[in-house]
């Protein structure tokens, strides 16, 4: 029988995943040599996080580590996906059973060192064998990578993918949450979900006007003298330094379909870690598409909608995906280390015999 001290060391190693705004929307339930994980469901209330697909990419991730964890602690992990028909919060039942032999991926130790990295990355090429590497890792249910790395896409896509910063500064509702959640200090940060300023990267000039974005009011200003297009086109110039601009694509967009591209997504990301590249999702423009198509437009101008269907449209041609569909895209590259790494809250376990 697994003891609960060492379930707990897999857990803790698991929420060092990746989630959408750092939001962590998870929480255990353990009973024996079983873990039943749910969504926080409405802890990330973006736009961008549309029928939680978002969550269940981050769930995804999560079981990615539990597996890597237990497997390195020499157990196995079985997972059943959404257990319980009709509840979408109940994401996983995972079982821990002994291995017969302890197998070591390597990534357990990549699982802590693993962070979003929104530097401005350094000028290189990837190998050829790093690009079949990356492109050569599947999902299960049919999740893949995509990775487009000449010049002249990368700069296409980098300019696509930088109109999330308009819509940041053009569009109330997605202002105001992503200023909820920024966290400007330390003491701010600890104990709480959200996203230190200090993880985006700013150069001190940019972090004063940032402070002043928070009002909604000044974006209304600087906006009349063009400010949200000219930070878009300076972050589509980040965006561009990178190696390859990528996506994660399935063919179907059920919630499982999203927890297989989440695993998939780590393990990528972990694998990088360990070769010394590094990662970035990019993705809020194709969630607000996928909002879009299923006819959900209520918080989006029609301007909007249209850049949003015309940069979704470019970014399939460009990737050659026709319509499957997009569960995350984002840049990779070298970088210096990340500036701050995110604030990871302890799990929320509850203990049952
Ligand atoms: C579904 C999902 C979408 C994300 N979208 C973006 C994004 O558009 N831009 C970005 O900079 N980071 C994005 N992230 C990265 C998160 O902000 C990041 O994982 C979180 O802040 C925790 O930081 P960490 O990855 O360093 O642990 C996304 C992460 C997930 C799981």
């Amino acid at each position: 029988m697994i003891s609960q001290k060492l379930i707990k060391e897999i857990i803790e190693e698991a929420v060092h995943a990746p989630s959408g705004d750092n939001s962590q929307p998870w929480r255990f339930e353990v009973r024996g040599n079983e873990i039943d994980i749910y969504n926080l469901v409405g802890r990330d209330a973006t736009l961008f996080n549309f029928k939680n697909r978002g969550d269940f990419l981050a769930h995804g991730a999560l079981i990615e580590n539990i597996a890597i964890a237990a497997a390195h602690f020499g157990y196995k992990a079985e997972m059943v996906l959404f257990p319980e028909v009709g509840r979408n919060d109940h994401t996983a039942t995972v079982r821990l059973e002994k291995a017969v032999e302890k197998k070591e991926t390597g990534l357990f130790k990549a699982i802590r060192e693993r962070a979003t990295n929104r530097k401005i990355y350094q000028s290189y090429v990837l190998t050829e064998e790093e690009k079949e590497y990356i492109e050569g890792m599947k999902g299960e249910g049919g999740a893949e990578i995509r990775l487009v790395d000449n010049r002249e896409d990368v700069n296409k896509l980098a300019t696509i993918v930088s109109l999330n910063e308009r819509l940041l500064l053009e569009n109330k509702h997605i202002h105001d949450f992503l200023f909820s959640i920024i966290r400007w200090t330390d003491e701010e940060e600890k104990g709480k979900p959200g996203m230190h300023v200090k993880t985006l990267e700013l150069a001190p000039p940019q972090r004063f006007a940032f402070r002043r974005f928070k009002s909604w009011k000044f974006v209304e200003c600087a906006n009349r003298i063009g400010a949200s297009k000219f930070i878009a086109k300076e972050n589509a110039k980040v965006y561009a330094s990178s190696s390859a601009i990528g996506a994660i694509i399935m063919e179907s967009d059920a919630p499982k379909d999203f927890m297989q591209a989440g695993r998939l997504l780590e393990h990528m990301w972990l694998t990088l870690t360990n070769r010394g590249l590094s990662l970035q999702p990019v993705t809020a423009v194709a969630y607000l598409a996928q909002r879009i198509k299923a006819g959900d437009v209520s918080e989006l101008s029609a301007e909007h909608q249209e850049l949003i269907k015309r940069a979704d449209k470019e970014t399939r041609e460009i990737l050659g995906i026709g319509d499957k569909t997009i569960a995350m895209v984002f840049r990779i590259g070298k970088a210096d280390k990340p500036s701050g790494r995110a604030f990871k809250l302890g799990p929320d376990i509850r203990w049952s015999v």
